[in-house]
């Protein structure tokens, strides 16, 4: 299998409920190392550029104003298939949809506030890796 990265968001809600360390837990757990992160407070410019592909989407200005609405924990993952590990933890966009144990069904609120973001595909990964962290090389490893 291959060794892969990754990029997850604990976005504003979970870390206001002071749930990142019980998050990264879960990463961990399942074989997910945590090799770059910090906590920081996006600028309105920084999330409408990480979430341009979605520019067009009718929930676009609010998921812009929630992803600024307080610090979040930007992270990159890396483990086997920790693209696809990473959204199996992480569960269904809407938490009334995601599975019991995920980690949107434990702390997620609601599809707005959905407490985690995680990279859907290894060309995203890549970019969203570069945007955060664009010292790190993505393919180290
Ligand atoms: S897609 O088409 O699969 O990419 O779309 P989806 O994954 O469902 O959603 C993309 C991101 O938009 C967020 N989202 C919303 N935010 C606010 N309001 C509503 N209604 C809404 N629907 C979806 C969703 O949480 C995704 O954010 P990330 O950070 O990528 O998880």
């Amino acid at each position: 299998m291959a060794i892969e990265r990754t990029l997850s968001i604990i976005k504003p809600d979970a870390v206001a409920k002071n749930v990142i360390g019980q998050i990264v837990s879960r990463f961990e757990g399942a074989g997910l190392k945590v090799v770059a992160a910090r906590l920081t407070q996006l600028s309105r410019a920084e999330a409408e550029g990480f979430y341009a592909v979605h520019a067009a989407r009718p929930f676009f200005k609010d998921l812009v104003d929630f992803m600024i609405s307080g610090p979040v924990f930007v992270q990159v993952l890396e483990g086997e298939n920790a693209i696809l590990t990473n959204r199996d933890l992480m569960g269904a966009t809407d938490p009334k949809k995601a599975e019991k144990g995920t980690i949107r069904a434990d702390f997620a609120e609601s599809i707005d506030a959905n407490a985690v973001h995680g990279s859907d595909a290894a060309e995203t990964a890549a970019n969203e890796i570069a945007y955060f962290f664009p010292a790190l090389n993505v393919y180290s490893r």
